[in-house]
């Protein structure tokens, strides 16, 4: 009769376990279980149960349950399967509905779940952009006076096949909650308690570094009791949130209760996982409960079981709390025994009440609010007969940032929106995280730093955004006059450079706090007003390369004040100090534009395919083939008969399939990952004829994944090169998707470059010259020569592979376009690239040309001839975009800039021809830009000079 689980016999407390108290009592309780199962009546008992209460209990218990499926009772209720397709009615008779219409971002698939020996597949929704920012849900809330509970359920089981479960942090509104990680806990599940305030009620995911995708699986709002979870807190608590660390339904071991016995779904987990395990347990039915004193509304089913102590005896619970914090505890009693047991209550050892009496048929509740706790022992000291407990719930209080101003909010996002921006700004722009771009001093909105994207003019929106203090909008086209900012009171900080600006327009005079002003590299004409000269704390202002001209206003001549001029057409404080050279050319303003900045993730995540030579012809047909996937994938079937395509494939007499077998044999089961990239990862293996390989794995369900899977098996099979990897074979099987290509032992040309592995080598100027050249000829083949022709669509470093004689190969053709007819001139397409390689003409027009690749390819070689990477957050601010930073340097012969360790080995015409095609192939204007083959050809120029440089080196010494 006892309850044997495991757990509790293999206790340290099985010697008290054995008291014979305690096994009375859980006899009784046992007893009482069954008679009321079978309706037998007790008798005989030492604490008097009667027969007529528990058949009334069993008569009320159907009767509810009866009353509240049948009617229906979930008014409120929300229930999302985060990923799936389909609505259905759960076994409890909750609807649950597809998530799609409360987030708009994120992938679907599913996952393995295996309970109790069956399997399931349960959909989950992951969000695999989310570097860009929070994702989130937006779940609507009916009565927006109340309580309402939230219950995400996040499930990993491995449904990537990447075995890493992915750790990362969840919000509901401004409130940071809780951090998920599901290497502790898979499947995971989190409950927090919000106080309403507004109809809608976001639920958002956050990234953190390193931590993986974040994913759900499924998302329950349920509306809580009014007035519920506020007796005993003081009027700064009340605010709060609540999560969820413990809900114990005491003395009660069969399970959790849920709804409906709870209608309002808590889910009160069984009394067993709670150590020290305690003696005894006591059960007993009282009805005529008089539950209106508590708002919280325990269920009847839960307040029938309690833990229940004999005489002269110590009743305590110690929880874990998995950090320091402030904490809310509730303690349900219900009088369900015959007797009134009085006891104290210990909380960390303080008495919170002495002497507490629960009364017969009376259920009573206490609260306590704990701060700065890190563990909680609840301690029940017996002072005459039987301390008992009946529920206890224990939650961490979460404070709850203000939200930011309305206005503000706004603001921010009309301009998203109007320039059709996608900065991933959701909810609010300060909490619990800021959105990138933006910076905040509490909720309040004190910095926006918007450069290179495409704003055109300063609408009237930046004039709401009244707190900022900072305001970065340098080098995002902005032309005409610098309008209205007159608003921006706080503006210490103003960065308009390297835009088409033309007139200061009146704004100047009124923004007081002005302190930087920076209007460099723009067109301003005519004379500098005077209202300048009213900004008192304005200690920088830089009005390089302009048009300007004419006296300073003397105001401006001060001690605290650095005023930066040159590059005008004559601009002084005095004008016969300006003499006649001050050149009529300023410097060209650089006008290229990245469409955002967002971090860039190294190239180390890149991804590294490793090419090979040894292609395979590959017939036409994958065109068709290819065009059949997509239709199929864009009508929402999932792809399942890929025998079939297997077979296409194979027919069409092209590329070695290799069986799913063949590959872990070749890769020893997958053991040595040697690159990661958006695809899956890259594995080492080895073919039966000792043929090093690498094997790319796709990792993601996804339409971009099985798309471009499509395309480069498609591509790798018609396109042949010696400077484009080509494919040794390909695995097609259920659900695996693999690539196979000769192992490039060289590694990519960013590892080459930034890598600190022991496989870096010293790129010379004449390696580099030569890799370029490579590349080149590779991507010139795509776009002239080849059949289709191709844009790459993703050049850049980490996709040029390297053998160990140095010779390079342009790889990963996952992104690329065919471009469909030889006489057709561009393709439109939804922009898709690496950020800092993105031309800009092409993410501004959707227009996708061969010209992309130059101007991708021209910042792989500003990398080659810089050594540093296209987007940086080091040094100054001018310096963070490679494109922008360098070409003026190059163009205007300031080779200071070149990478340090070329310094000296390299002929200063060689460096100037590969610098000028560099900077040619960056224009914005892509008409500008030179072709391919243009490109390849000043290249082997610039190679053949520094070639001669180095044999009369030779010859010299
Ligand atoms: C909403 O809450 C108010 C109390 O603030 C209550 O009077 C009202 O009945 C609730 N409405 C619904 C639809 O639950
Ligand atoms: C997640 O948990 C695992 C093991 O419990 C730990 O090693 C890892 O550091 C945790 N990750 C984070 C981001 O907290
Ligand atoms: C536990 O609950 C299940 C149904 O949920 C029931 O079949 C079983 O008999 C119960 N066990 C005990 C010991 O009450
Ligand atoms: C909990 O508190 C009680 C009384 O203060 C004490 O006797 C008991 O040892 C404590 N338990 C733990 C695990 O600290």
């Amino acid at each position: 009769m006892i309850d044997s689980s495991p757990p509790f016999f293999s206790s340290p407390l099985l010697n008290q376990s054995s008291s014979p108290q305690f096994n009375c009592i859980c006899l009784l309780n046992e007893i009482v279980l069954l008679s009321l199962i079978l309706e037998r009546r007790l008798k005989g008992f030492p604490l008097g149960l009667s027969m007529d209460f528990g058949c009334f209990w069993v008569g009320f218990l159907f009767i509810s349950g009866f009353w509240r499926v049948a009617f229906g009772d979930q008014e409120g209720f929300l229930s999302l399967s985060c990923g799936g397709a389909t609505s259905y009615v759960d076994s409890s008779n909750i609807l649950w509905v597809p998530d799609s219409t409360y987030v708009s971002t994120g992938k679907t698939t599913s996952a393995d779940f295996i309970e109790g020996g069956s399997s399931s597949r349960v959909p989950v929704r992951f969000f695999p952009d989310s570097k860009e920012g929070r994702k989130c849900y937006f779940l609507p809330v009916q009565n927006t006076s109340s309580l309402v509970l939230v219950r995400p359920h996040f499930f990993y089981k491995n449904y990537d096949g990447l075995g890493k479960p992915p750790a990362f942090f969840v919000s509901l509104g401004t409130a940071s909650t809780a951090t998920i990680n599901l290497t502790s806990s898979d499947p995971w599940i989190e409950e927090f308690i919000w106080p309403v305030t507004k109809e809608n009620l976001s639920f958002c995911l956050h990234p953190i570094p390193d931590g993986g995708f974040p994913v759900i699986s499924s998302l329950e709002v349920r509306p809580l009791p009014e007035g519920a979870y506020k007796s005993g807190m003081d009027d700064s608590m009340i605010k709060n949130s609540l999560r969820k660390h413990y809900r114990v339904n005491s003395g009660y071991s069969n399970g959790s209760i849920r709804y409906p016995l709870d209608p309002y779904d808590r889910i009160w987990d069984a009394d067993q996982n709670f150590s020290p395990f305690h003696l005894s347990t006591g059960f007993n039915i009282q009805l005529s409960f008089n539950l209106s004193s508590l708002k919280e509304s325990p269920p009847l089913g839960v307040l029938q079981s309690a833990r229940v102590l004999a005489r002269r005896n110590v009743l305590s619970y110690n929880f874990r709390l998995d950090k320091l914090g402030d904490y809310y505890v509730v303690l349900y009693f219900a009088g369900i025994l015959p007797v009134s047991p009085s006891f104290d209550v210990l909380v960390n050892g303080d008495v919170v009440r002495s002497n507490y009496t629960v009364k017969r048929s009376e259920a009573s509740a206490l609260f306590c609010s704990l701060k700065d706790i890190r563990s909680l022992n609840i301690t029940l000291q017996n002072i005459s007969f039987y301390p008992q407990v009946n529920a206890i719930e224990v939650y961490e209080m979460v404070e709850i940032p203000l939200e930011s101003s309305s206005t503000t909010v706004s603001a921010l996002q009309v301009i998203q929106q109007s320039n059709g921006l996608d900065l991933g700004w959701q909810d609010d722009p300060c909490s619990p995280t800021p959105w990138n771009h933006i910076g905040c001093e509490g909720s309040v909105v004190t910095s926006l730093e918007l450069s290179d994207v495409n704003l055109r003019s300063i609408s009237p929106t930046f004039g709401d955004l009244l707190d900022l203090k900072t305001l970065d909008l340098h080098n995002t086209s902005l032309a005409g006059q610098i309008q209205n900012l007159g608003s921006l009171q706080q503006l210490e900080k103003l960065n308009l450079s390297f835009n088409q600006l033309t007139s200061f327009g009146s704004d100047f005079g009124i923004l007081v706090s002005l302190q930087i002003l920076d209007l460099r590299n723009n067109s301003l004409q005519g004379t500098v007003p005077d209202s300048l000269g009213n900004l008192n704390d304005l200690h920088l202002l830089n009005l390089e390369n302009n048009k300007l001209q004419g006296t300073l206003p003397q105001s401006l001549n001060r001690e605290s004040l650095e005023v930066r001029t040159s590059g005008n057409l004559c601009l002084s404080f005095n004008l016969s100090t300006c003499n006649n050279h001050s050149d009529n050319s300023s410097l060209e303003t650089p006008q290229v534009t990245i469409f955002s900045k967002k971090k860039h993730s190294g190239h180390k995540r890149m991804p590294i395919i490793l090419g090979s030579l040894g292609g395979v012809l590959f017939a036409l047909c994958f065109i068709a083939f290819s065009m059949f996937m997509y239709r199929r994938r864009r009508k929402g079937t999932e792809i399942t008969s890929t025998p079939r395509i297997a077979t296409e494939m194979h027919n069409s007499n092209a590329a070695r399939v290799i069986s799913y077998k063949e590959i872990k044999a070749a890769t020893n089961n997958f053991k040595e990952v040697i690159g990661r990239g958006g695809f899956g990862s890259v594995y080492l293996g080895k073919l039966p004829d000792g043929k090093l390989v690498a094997v790319k794995v796709r990792s993601d369900q996804t339409q971009l994944g099985a798309d471009s899977f499509v395309n480069e098996v498609c591509l790798l099979s018609q396109v042949h090169h010696q400077n484009l990897v080509s494919l040794e074979g390909f695995c097609h099987e259920s659900k695996q998707q693999i690539l196979v290509y000769e192992y490039l032992p060289g590694g990519s040309l960013a590892d080459n470059l930034y890598g600190t592995n022991s496989k870096r080598v010293t790129l010379s100027w004449v390696r580099r010259l030569k890799i370029a050249v490579d590349a080149a000829k590779g991507l010139e083949y795509l776009h002239n020569r080849s059949n289709p022709r191709v844009i790459h669509r993703d050049v850049k470093c980490s996709n040029i592979l390297l053998d160990l004689e140095m010779n390079a190969k342009v790889s990963d053709f996952g992104l690329s376009k065919q471009v469909p007819q030889m006489d057709t001139t561009h393709v439109t397409t939804v922009v898709k690239g690496t950020a800092g390689y993105l031309d800009p003409e092409y993410y501004s027009t959707r227009q996708l040309t061969e010209k992309s690749d130059v101007y991708s390819f021209g910042v792989v070689l500003l990398e080659l001839i810089c050594g540093r990477e296209p987007l940086s957050h080091v040094g100054t601010p001018d310096s963070y975009n490679l494109v922008l930073w360098a070409k003026p340097h190059l163009q205007a012969g300031a080779f200071e800039i070149i990478d340090e360790s070329l310094k000296g080995s390299f002929d200063v015409e060689s460096m100037r021809k590969a610098a000028s095609v560099a900077s040619r192939s960056v224009e914005r204007d892509a008409s500008l830009r030179p072709t391919m083959a243009e490109v390849l050809e000043e290249l082997k120029e610039a190679y053949n000079i520094q070639i001669s440089y180095l044999a009369s080196m030779v010859h010299v010494n």
